[in-house]
């Protein structure tokens, strides 16, 4: 086992490192011009093969871009996490061809961008409990529901939705729907105002009696928790790299705060350069968690525990890393305008979605329990 990089993913490392500080603005509109520059370098499907328009990168090698992205603009980093993962595995995975021909190509290259639409008022973490639903009619279903915080939403293309076909079923009654913007029935919120990441798009969507083709359901009648939940296992890595970018940015920001005190005479104090220490171990520790997640997903195994635990360690850690950075430069931190404040609030968010970090215990202390 090897416990460094290859020398072909420092190179895409340094090409992303690159990439995301000459070209990704961190300013505060929604990052329309950061996602086109990441599509022209064919950064929206890194992890699709070429064949459907992708670049045919491993999982580890779309980690790195999304940890370098997020170092940078934690924004951009959701958004396009979101977009590849369980916006366009969806097709990728479990698609027809047809579906995969209408789609994916167009998602791959950034050309449309993709969503996923799960989270519901009363169906959070009990995401089985959905109440949107979706009615057999002769030709395809009708889905009627409102679905929350849906990254992207209102911006986003295409959306897989869950719905359930029958509430008495649980989990086994829900589908998986491919919903296009456009269609007669689809209704976009208005952005929420959140703590953080306020560069991405954040909206309730509704369905209000939207006719759904059969052609656009995904898998089959009974299928789409399952589907769901494996493609938050992949999610969950991209979010954790997105926390190994966040703490990556504060540990910097701060170490390069102690350089200055210290050319300018001032020692940092033991305690201050002792938590340095302390959390840049940590970060090392997240990041062989992460890596390793992406590797088992690569070999095609099951990854849930491995991405769990990495997605609840990097997350708490990037939330930590900005609270202790904070501590340490002081009254200059407390500023709005300074960096560690946005890493902070971006960092708590990515503590909540695609699972909060108790869901990741769950997961993690089940597979050891049950397994
Ligand atoms: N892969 C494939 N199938 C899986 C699976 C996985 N990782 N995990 C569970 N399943 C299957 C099980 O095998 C079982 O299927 P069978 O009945 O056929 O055997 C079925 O799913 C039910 O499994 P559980 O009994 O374990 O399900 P549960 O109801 O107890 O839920 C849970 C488990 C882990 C709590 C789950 O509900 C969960 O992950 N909740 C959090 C939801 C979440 O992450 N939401 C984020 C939404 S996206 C977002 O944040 C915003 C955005 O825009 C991206």
């Amino acid at each position: 086992m090897k416990f460094v990089l290859s020398d072909y993913h420092l190179a895409k490392k340094e090409e992303f490192r690159q990439f995301a500080e000459e070209e990704i603005d961190s300013g505060e509109s929604y990052p329309r011009k950061n996602l086109q520059k990441a599509a022209k370098k064919g950064y929206m499907g890194l992890p699709v093969p070429k064949e459907w328009g992708g670049q045919g990168e491993d999982f580890l090698t779309y980690t790195l871009f999304i940890e370098e992205l997020s170092r940078v603009c934690a924004s951009t980093g959701v958004i396009i996490a979101v977009h590849t993962s369980v916006g366009t595995f969806p097709l990728l995975y479990y698609g027809t061809l047809q579906q995969k021909k209408s789609y994916l190509s167009g998602l791959a290259r950034g050309e449309l961008i993709g969503a996923f639409a799960l989270t519901e008022e009363r169906a959070g973490s009990d995401a089985a409990s959905l109440n949107t639903t979706a009615k057999a009619v002769s030709s395809g279903y009708l889905l009627n529901g409102c679905k929350l915080f849906i990254t992207s939403g209102g911006e986003a293309d295409l959306y897989t939705v869950f719905a359930t076909v029958d509430r008495n079923r649980g989990h086994k009654g829900i589908c998986a729907f491919l919903v296009e913007k456009g269609m007669q029935g689809f209704v976009a919120g208005k952005p929420e105002k959140k703590m953080g990441l306020n560069r991405s798009s954040t909206t309730e969507i509704r369905m209000e009696d939207l006719h759904i083709p059969v052609s656009n359901r995904l898998g089959e009648e009974g299928e789409g928790f399952s589907i769901a939940m494996s493609l938050l296992d992949g999610g969950r890595i991209g979010i954790a790299a997105q926390g190994l970018g966040l703490a990556r940015a504060g540990i910097e920001y701060t170490t390069a705060y102690l350089k200055k005190q210290q050319s300018a005479g001032n020692e940092p104090a033991e305690s201050a350069a002792f938590t340095l220490a302390a959390l840049a171990t940590r970060l090392e520790a997240a990041r062989l968690l992460v890596y390793r997640a992406a590797a088992v997903k690569e070999s095609g195994g099951n990854c849930s525990k491995e991405a769990s635990m990495a997605k609840y360690y990097s997350t708490d850690l990037a939330v930590e890393v900005a609270a202790r950075c904070i501590d340490i430069c002081g009254l200059s931190a407390a500023r709005s305008t300074n960096p560690l404040t946005g890493y902070f609030c971006d960092a708590k968010a990515t503590q909540i979605y695609e699972g909060t970090n108790q869901i990741q215990r769950i997961v993690v202390s089940r597979n050891l329990l049950e397994g």
